[in-house]
This record gives C-alpha cells, sequence and structure tokens, in this order.
C-alpha cells in the first residue's frame, strides 16, 4: 500500500490478530468503475469505488483491505439512499477524472474528510482515520480514487500476452482478466475482502473499443469516452449479493458462441468465449452445460440465480484449472474445447469434470458462501462430490470414469494424508492470505468429497438432497457456517423412524472434519463364529513408534456384505453398523442377517466385505484368513466384486503393508489373480504399488530383476469381454482396436511394443490410418513413452519438433511427459535444458509437469535433482510463484531411498535454507522423513518382499501351461 500522503500517525486498537477485518463496518453495496490499461509497457488499474457501509458501532476508523494500491482521494458521504439504479450517465466527474488519471497523469484531490491514513502491509489492510465519527445504524458512502497495478501472473487483476494465428505473421492479442479467490480482491480495488461480507456490485469497464469487456452480470450500457478516441466505457447491471472472491471482469477481443438455456418462461444466456480457430471445439462442452446446470437447478431446487452465463478460456498461464467466478466462469487454456481428433476420451473426460466442478460452485459457494476459509472444504468438497451425478447426468454412457475419478480422489487425499509430517484437519485454523491460500490442496477437495460421500451414504440419499433443498432455500445469498447444514440434516433424521433420535450428525461429522487422518478398521473372526471389529488412527508419516498413545477415535459407519450374498448396491452398501468413540470395538455375531439360515461352518467359509464402494473414509484391516478368502474369490470370478471396491481391497492391502500392519505374502495373493485376467484398472492401482516397491530394491539387482520378471506374468491383451464395456472407451469399442497386439510378445505397461512402434513410425511417414491415429491419439503420453523408451534418435527428433508445435497446452504436457520416458542421456539433457531456451517459452505449469514425471525414470532421477540444485534461482524466476521449486524438489525427491541420497539432500537443503531463510520448514523436513521412512521400509521388507516374489516367479516358471486358464471350480484354484 502506497500513499501520496505525508501521514501522522495515530494509534488505534481495533485489530484481531491476523488479517481479519474487524466487524465494526458491515459493506452493503459497491459501485465500481474501472479503467485497466493491459497492453504495452506501463500496464496499470485506474479506479473509483463508492463503498455503501453502516457502521456497527459508532466509530472514526475505516479499516479496509488492500495490497499495492494507492489512494489518491476520499470522500464521505452522509445518509446516501439506496440507489435502486447503476450508474446510467457516464458524464459524471468520476469518469473524467478516471481518464484524465489513467491516460495523463493528472489528479486533483479535492476532499480533505479524513484526518490521516495508517497502513498496515502485514495485515494487508489500510485505515482512514475520519474527521468525524460515523454513527451506528446510518448508511454512508466512502468513496476511492486509486490506483492499482496490473500484473503478469493470475493474481488480482492480470493480464497475458498472446499470439495469434493472424493472416499476417503474428498478431499479438492481449488478454486482461481477474483472479481474485482466495485473497486477490484487494489488490483491485479498496474492499472488506473476506468471504462472510456480502455486498451488491455495480461494475462499470473503460476499454478500447477493439475489445470486448465482460463481468459478472449482463452488460447494460456503453458510452464512448470523452477525451480518449477510441475507448469506451461498458456498465454492468446489479449483482445480487455476494462476496469479493467471486468478482470478476475480463477485457479481451476474443469471439463467442451463445446458446440459450431455457426452463420455462425462464431463461439464461450461456456464451462460451475463445479465440476464433477455438469455437469449432466448443461443441462438447456446449452439449454438456445446459444438462448438468439442469441437474444442478433440479438438485438443488434452486434456479441459477443470474440472467447470463459466460465461460471464458485464458490464454493458459493460470495456476489452476478453472475459477467459479459467479455467472463468468474462467478456465485454463484448453479446458473448455474439445478437439475429436487429437484430444482422447479422458480428456474429454476431464473437461466435462471441470465443468461440472465450476457449474456445482455456482449454488454451493456462489448462492451459499461459506463465512470464512477455514470451512472451504465444504464449497470444494461439494463440488467435487457432485462430479460424478453431473457427470452420469450430462454423458450417460460414462458408467466407469467418473466413478473412478472419485476413488482416486479420495485416495490420493488418504495417501496425502499418510505422508503428511504435519496432520491437517479438515476444518482448520485460518488467519492470513497465505493460509486461505493453503486451503486449496487434497484435504479439502478430496477428503471433503469422501466425507461428503460417507455422510449421504449413512444418511440416506434422499434424506440428504432434502437437507441440501433446504440449506439452499433457508442460506441463499448468505454466508454461513457448514455446521448449518449438519443441523439441518440433524433435523432430517430425526424427523426419520429409523434413526430415532439417537444419530447426531453434527458431532459424527466433527470427529471428522476436526481430526486429521483416518481411522483403520479392524476385522477378524474370533472364535464361536463371531465377528470382532475395532477401530485403530492410521499411523501418522509411517511413524509407528507413536503409535501406542494416539488416541483419536471416530464415529464409524460401516457397511458390511460377504460371500453369500454380496451386495454392492446402494442398498447393499448401506452402513448398518456403528463403531463409535464410546465403543471403539464391537463384537458381533456372523453377520446378522444370515445367520439364521446358515450354518456356522458355512459362515466361517465365506469372506466379509467391508466398506463396500469406498462408502466410508477408512481402511479396512481384515484376518490373514480373510483376505485370503478373499483372494480365493478373485481367482474364482472377481467380477462378483465390483471394480471400485476391488480397486480399494487392493489399494488397502498395499498401504497397510507398507505401515506393516499386512504381509506382503497376503498382498500378493491377492493380485494374483491378475495373471488371469485383464483388470486394468486394478492392474494400474497393483503398479502404482508395485513400482513403488521396486524402486525402493533398486540397490539389490536380483530383487530388481525379480520384479521385472513378476509384472510382466499380468494379463495385457484384452480379451476379457464382461467388463471391460464397463470402460465405454469408445475405441476400445471398436471392432479392431490397432493396439491390440495380437501375438505380442513385447508388453509395456499394457502397451504391445512392435505394433506402437510400427503405428508411431507410420505416423511420422504419414501412413498413418484415421483408425490407427485416433488409437494412438487415445492414450499418447502411454503410446509415445512406450517408443521414446525403445526406440531411437529419429523417433525422438520427431517427437521434439512435434511438441514445438501450436498444440494445446494438455498435447503438448503428453508428449513433453512421453518424452521423459526416454533413458538417453543426451536427450534427457535436452529437455532439462529446453526450460531455459529463449526460442521455446516453455511454460512453467508444462515444466513442472515435465520435471515430476521424468523424476520417475530411474536414468534421469539424479540429472534432474542435480538440474534444480544447479539451476534454483532461475527455476523460482521461472516459476514466479515463491514455494514451486521446493515443491517441485520434494516431489522428485519421494523416489529417493538410501542412505547416501538422505545425506546430500540434508546437505542440499541446508545450503538452501542458507540462502532462502523463507523456506518452508514443513516441505523441507517433509522431504527427509519421507527418505528416511523409505529407507525403514527397505530394511524392514526386502528379504519378505524377495521371497515372496520369488515363490511366485518360481511357480510360474514351473508351470504347466495349461493350468493359467481362468480357474472354473474351487480345486483348481486352491491357493
Ligand atoms: C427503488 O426500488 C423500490 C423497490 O423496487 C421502490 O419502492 C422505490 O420507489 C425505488 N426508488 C427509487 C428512487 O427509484
Ligand atoms: C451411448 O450408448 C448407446 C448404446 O451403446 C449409443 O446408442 C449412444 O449413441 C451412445 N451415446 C453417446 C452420446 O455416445
Ligand atoms: C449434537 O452434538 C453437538 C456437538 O457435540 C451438540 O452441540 C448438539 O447439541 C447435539 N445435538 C443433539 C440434537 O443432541
Amino acid at each position: 500500500m502506497h500513499f501520496l500522503f505525508i501521514l501522522v500517525l495515530t494509534l488505534f486498537a481495533n485489530f484481531n490478530d491476523g488479517q481479519r477485518i474487524g466487524s465494526s463496518l458491515q459493506p452493503r453495496h459497491y459501485d465500481l468503475v474501472l479503467l485497466p490499461i493491459i497492453s504495452g509497457s506501463s500496464p496499470r488499474l485506474c479506479g473509483h469505488v463508492f463503498i455503501d457501509v453502516e457502521p456497527t458501532t459508532s466509530t472514526n476508523v475505516v479499516t479496509l483491505h488492500g495490497v499495492d494500491i494507492t489512494i489518491l482521494d476520499v470522500s464521505v458521504d452522509q445518509d446516501v439512499g439506496v440507489k435502486n439504479e447503476t450508474t446510467s450517465s457516464f458524464s459524471d466527474d468520476r469518469f473524467l477524472q478516471l481518464e484524465d488519471l489513467c491516460f495523463s497523469g493528472l489528479f486533483a484531490p479535492v476532499s480533505r474528510v479524513f484526518q490521516s491514513f495508517q497502513d498496515d502491509p502485514e495485515r494487508q489492510q489500510f485505515s482512514i482515520i475520519l474527521k468525524q465519527s460515523l454513527k451506528k445504524g446510518q448508511r454512508y458512502r466512502i468513496g476511492l480514487l486509486y490506483m492499482a497495478k496490473v500484473s503478469d501472473e493470475s493474481k488480482g487483476f492480470y493480464r497475458i500476452n498472446y499470439k495469434t494465428d493472424d493472416d499476417s505473421c503474428c498478431h499479438e492479442g492481449w488478454f486482461g482478466g481477474t483472479q481474485m479467490q482466495a485473497t486477490e480482491a484487494r489488490k483491485v480495488l479498496p474492499c472488506l475482502d473476506e468471504p462472510g461480507f456480502k455486498s451488491t456490485f455495480d461494475i462499470i469497464v473503460g476499454h478500447n473499443k477493439a475489445m470486448t469487456a465482460l463481468a459478472n452480470m449482463p452488460e447494460m450500457a456503453t458510452a464512448p469516452m470523452v477525451t480518449t478516441r477510441d475507448w469506451m466505457w461498458t456498465s454492468f447491471s446489479r449483482s445480487p449479493l455476494m462476496p469479493t472472491y467471486l468478482l470478476a471482469m475480463f477485457v479481451t477481443d476474443y469471439h463467442h458462441l451463445e446458446q440459450v438455456y431455457q426452463v420455462g418462461e425462464r431463461t439464461v444466456k450461456l456464451r462460451y468465449w475463445g479465440r476464433p480457430e477455438q469455437l469449432p471445439y466448443f461443441k462438447h462442452i456446449m452439449e454438456v452445460t445446459p444438462k448438468m446446470l439442469h441437474y444442478m437447478e433440479t438438485y438443488v431446487n434452486q434456479p441459477f440465480s443470474l440472467p447470463k452465463l459466460d465461460f471464458i478460456t485464458a490464454p493458459i498461464n493460470l495456476h489452476f484449472e478453472a475459477m467459479e467466478n459467479w455467472g463468468l466462469i474462467l478456465f485454463r487454456d484448453d479446458k473448455l474445447y474439445h478437439n475429436e481428433e487429437t484430444d482422447s476420451e479422458d480428456d474429454r473426460f476431464y473437461r466435462t469434470q471441470i465443468m461440472a466442478h465450476e457449474l456445482a460452485h455456482q449454488f454451493f459457494g456462489n448462492l451459499v458462501t461459506c463465512d470464512w476459509w477455514s470451512d472451504i472444504w465444504f464449497n470444494e468438497g461439494f463440488s467435487s462430490f457432485l462430479e460424478v451425478d453431473l457427470i452420469h447426468h450430462a454423458m450417460p454412457n460414462e458408467t466407469f470414469r467418473p466413478e473412478a475419478a472419485q476413488l482416486k480422489g479420495i485416495r490420493s487425499a488418504m495417501k496425502f494424508e499418510e505422508q503428511h509430517v504435519k496432520p491437517l484437519t479438515v476444518v482448520r485454523q485460518v488467519e492470513t492470505a497465505d493460509e486461505a491460500e493453503s486451503m486449496f490442496d487434497a484435504i479439502s477437495y478430496s477428503k471433503g468429497n469422501g466425507l461428503l460421500l460417507m455422510l449421504r451414504n449413512f444418511v440416506g440419499r434422499e434424506t440428504f438432497r432434502r437437507a441440501v433443498a433446504t440449506y439452499m432455500e433457508r442460506f441463499q445469498f448468505q454466508s454461513v457456517n457448514s455446521q448449518r447444514f449438519m443441523e439441518i440434516l440433524d433435523e432430517e433424521v430425526h424427523q426419520d423412524r429409523e434413526f430415532g433420535r439417537t444419530m447426531n450428525v453434527t458431532k459424527i461429522m466433527n470427529s471428522w472434519t476436526g481430526q486429521p487422518a483416518y481411522p483403520i478398521v479392524r476385522c477378524s473372526r474370533t472364535s464361536g463364529g463371531r465377528i470382532k471389529l475395532s477401530q485403530e488412527p492410521f499411523p501418522m508419516s509411517y511413524d509407528y513408534s507413536s503409535h501406542g498413545n494416539d488416541t483419536r477415535l471416530w464415529w464409524i459407519p460401516l457397511a458390511m456384505t460377504d460371500a453369500k450374498r454380496p451386495d454392492f448396491s446402494q442398498e447393499g452398501t448401506y452402513p448398518r453398523i456403528w463403531l463409535t468413540p464410546d465403543r471403539p470395538t464391537l463384537e458381533i455375531p456372523y453377520f446378522p442377517p444370515l445367520s439364521r439360515h446358515q450354518a456356522a461352518e458355512d459362515a466361517e467359509n465365506s469372506w466379509i466385505f467391508i466398506n463396500g464402494q469406498s462408502s466410508s473414509y477408512i481402511r479396512v484391516l481384515y484376518d490373514k484368513f480373510n483376505w485370503h478368502l478373499l483372494s480365493r474369490q478373485l481367482m474364482l470370478n472377481h467380477t462378483v466384486i465390483p471394480k471400485v471396491s476391488r480397486a480399494q481391497l487392493i489399494d488397502d492391502a498395499f498401504t497397510l503393508a507398507v505401515a506393516g500392519l499386512v504381509e506382503y505374502e497376503t498382498v500378493l495373493d491377492l493380485i494374483e489373480y491378475l495373471t488371469l485376467v485383464n483388470d486394468e484398472f486394478v492392474r494400474s492401482t497393483s503398479q502404482f504399488h508395485l513400482q513403488w516397491m521396486k524402486e525402493r530394491s533398486r540397490r539389490n539387482e536380483s530383487l530388481y530383476q525379480l520384479f521385472e520378471e513378476y509384472t510382466r506374468r499380468f494379463k495385457y491383451e484384452k480379451m476379457d469381454k464382461g467388463e471391460s464395456d464397463e470402460y465405454d472407451n469408445l475405441v476400445r469399442l471398436d471392432a479392431t482396436d490397432p493396439l491390440d497386439g495380437i501375438d505380442c510378445h513385447n508388453w509395456s505397461d499394457g502397451v504391445c511394443v512392435d505394433q506402437v512402434l510400427r503405428l508411431f513410425r507410420a505416423q511420422m511417414t504419414g501412413t498413418i490410418t484415421s483408425a490407427e491415429k485416433r488409437a494412438m491419439f487415445e492414450n499418447l503420453e502411454r503410446n509415445w513413452c512406450v517408443v521414446m523408451r525403445h526406440a531411437g534418435k529419429e523417433e525422438w527428433e520427431w517427437a521434439w519438433r512435434t511438441s514445438l508445435r501450436d498444440l494445446s497446452s494438455s498435447q503438448r504436457t503428453k508428449i513433453l511427459s512421453a518424452m521423459t520416458c526416454t533413458t538417453n542421456r543426451g536427450q534427457l539433457k535436452q529437455l532439462l535444458a529446453r526450460v531455459f531456451s529463449p526460442t521455446i517459452d516453455q511454460n512453467p505449469h508444462e515444466t513442472y509437469k515435465t520435471f515430476e514425471k521424468m523424476a520417475e525414470n530411474p536414468a534421469a532421477r539424479s540429472m534432474v535433482l542435480n538440474f534444480i540444485k544447479n539451476n534454483w534461482e532461475s527455476l523460482e524466476r521461472h516459476f514466479k510463484r515463491p514455494g514451486d521449486t521446493l515443491k517441485l524438489l520434494a516431489s522428485t525427491a519421494k523416489h529417493l531411498s538410501n542412505t547416501e541420497d538422505l545425506d546430500e539432500m540434508s546437505q542440499l537443503i541446508s545450503e538452501l535454507q542458507n540462502k532462502d531463510n523463507k523456506l518452508d520448514h514443513s516441505v523441507t523436513a517433509g522431504i527427509l522423513d519421507g527418505i528416511r521412512s523409505n529407507i525403514r521400509w527397505a530394511e524392514k521388507n526386502l528379504d519378505e518382499v524377495y521371497s515372496a516374489l520369488e515363490a511366485r516367479v518360481i511357480t510360474r516358471r514351473t508351470d504347466n501351461p495349461s493350468a493359467n486358464k481362468i480357474c472354473t471350480s474351487k480345486s483348481t484354484c486352491s491357493l
């Protein structure tokens, strides 16, 4: 914050800790005129804002948020009436004043209503001490003339320069726009920048006539500027009550496609903005968006609040995928358009998923807002959670991807929790802007998603939906705490006879949102045909020593099914058993619904499955015998257990083995069926874990070889028809998949090497058929990775040249990621050096992804680490965002697992700490802790792993090929 006045410092005590503003002023309305100059060498932002406020106590101190804002003039008007309409006259002095200020640097402060300013950059606030007190209950209009910055990174008001394919060479375009979440609005205007404050907004933007200005609400009027040729003002109609973080303005020369969303008499204008060459690719998103919007409106039982909804793509440079600005959603580069020819079905799905998330936010977050950042998990979790339903609705043929994506998300949150040195709760203390920013992590999004899924499972879908509708109805246009939602659920469930008055949703959910990590549920049979269930916290950071005195307990709903009547349906995964803090262990007769009709012996021989379809946020630890029965089931007929539950079972087993709670022998038994059938989703889950183990055995040549031999036993051929339809991969559904290797002798990650090399070469020479090309693009990164690993110089150079062409960022990222699979040091060096190449101008996001991926390649790992070490400062400048280089280091270091690596890394970290005292200590500690726990794991487990693998590989060597068929009876499948 800079001021042009010489200030008299006055002391006043009106602050909370941190950067929150006291509540002595209630903002009611903002009337903002903004003039951004985005092109040229001195971009700048001139603004004038009237803020209508009501003091809640009499005070002469007006405290507002502001960062890098220079206040030029202040006015205070008393007793302004509520203005009904947005300023319609552009001849006001205000507009001339802004023109003068921004184009000529002229301004003349007139009012002298204040005594002094106090700047408080630490708190990102400033205060105006007025000559007279504002009285409680009155309404005042505070006017502020100011200048602010136009940034080159996507924070506050920013600009992006991009090249377009104009007919003449290299037309340069400028894109200007805003990113306010979490706490960047204070860089664009002085304001009360907290999600708990909702106000209405009138916005007017000045811009060049060749550009279009967009804001949250529809355009209302335009007028040419008085003294500046070719410039004009565009005004927008008044917004409903909303928080500052959802404000949005864009200035572009984009074109758009338009469609009308209509329900009865009501219409919402949907506009999709992009560069002219992008417009043909909006087809898919225009097809799904109205459907998903309709689903949302129906689900929450509220109409979309605004008369229009714009979607706009920024020419990359964003550090996020999309932003849910109310009525004006922003997407990263290619996340809005879909090229049927070159993008994959995964891309199509992912784009739909992002759109689903942002549409959900129009209600969760925008219509009802969390009153503070500590609660952001509720917004993000809800929007993530609803993605599955929205996609099912808009793309009914996508049956598996949405569920798989949800499971992956939830599991990645668990992994995040398992490895985090500083355990985090879902609801956290937030005081500063940095803390608010740090809330946008896997815990808020994916654990939030997992907790809501669990909540819906135990209260029931219908009760849950009713609570959502009540919540929306009751709190629309307000900011509230997520506890309000739990209270509504409590009201709902108490009307329900089945629950009676015993269930307390608030209390149950508090045990999940207020404690870090999650519980393991142990399930074991006792003699006498009973089942014992108990809970314990997952050992944090694999630090087993502290395990004993951890007393965290949860309210855990448990869904349970068994071999006699396997039921993984919605009904079947409804939790009928609870472990609670008061009753953390429980003994039940063998699965009550069946016990009456079943011989005890029979029951003992049938497996139990807890937590089907990931219905609770837990991992399950069975006794050895039950693991064995489950393995046998998978060998006999794996489809009895649905894919999501299979993957979850395998993921639990591997993870619990790392924590020392399951033997590797048992885990490998569970995945033995993968040698019989091609079960892609589970195989990739298993391979993720096997790869992790294999990396830690790098020092042991023979064990490493054994891993190679072991994973070669998996079935890759796509022959199992039954379940593969679930995948609904259009290419797969074609009669022949060119990548399906008949007579393939060299499989690599499920791709037949000979086939993919042939196709790649056909692509180089332009002799590839369109079906083959489609198949190559369908899994571009994996296919090209195989090529890069097995082919030579020509293929590499062709790939390199391709990566330089005009591609969408997701295409380029895939190609660069694939190229990291080479083992040639020269090529790897080329790829690293690319980041600083003056001719290439690599996007930081691509750099990050490429480096991260490259570190997975053992041949490249030490090169990446050395490169980061030797180019630390340059990388920091390249990434722009502080902390990114360290995060990248953490991401690459997670593969390290021996003592020399540890020493080297400690050395590097202490050097970095000497240079930079702002280095995040929790990240550096996490890096070293991670390596240490990798070392511990290797010391403890490698022998066991060796013999378990050896047993299986040797069995195979001596196997008679006919025994390799799918088992059809118990006897051929005995384990
Ligand atoms: C403002 O709107 C309200 C309600 O719509 C109306 O009663 C009032 O007369 C209007 N005031 C002015 C100044 O137009
Ligand atoms: C969905 O699948 C059905 C049946 O397989 C097919 O007829 C239909 O065209 C598909 N729809 C889309 C949008 O792909
Ligand atoms: C539910 O639990 C919360 C928190 O423990 C408590 O404040 C509330 O009164 C309880 N509600 C009911 C209906 O028992």
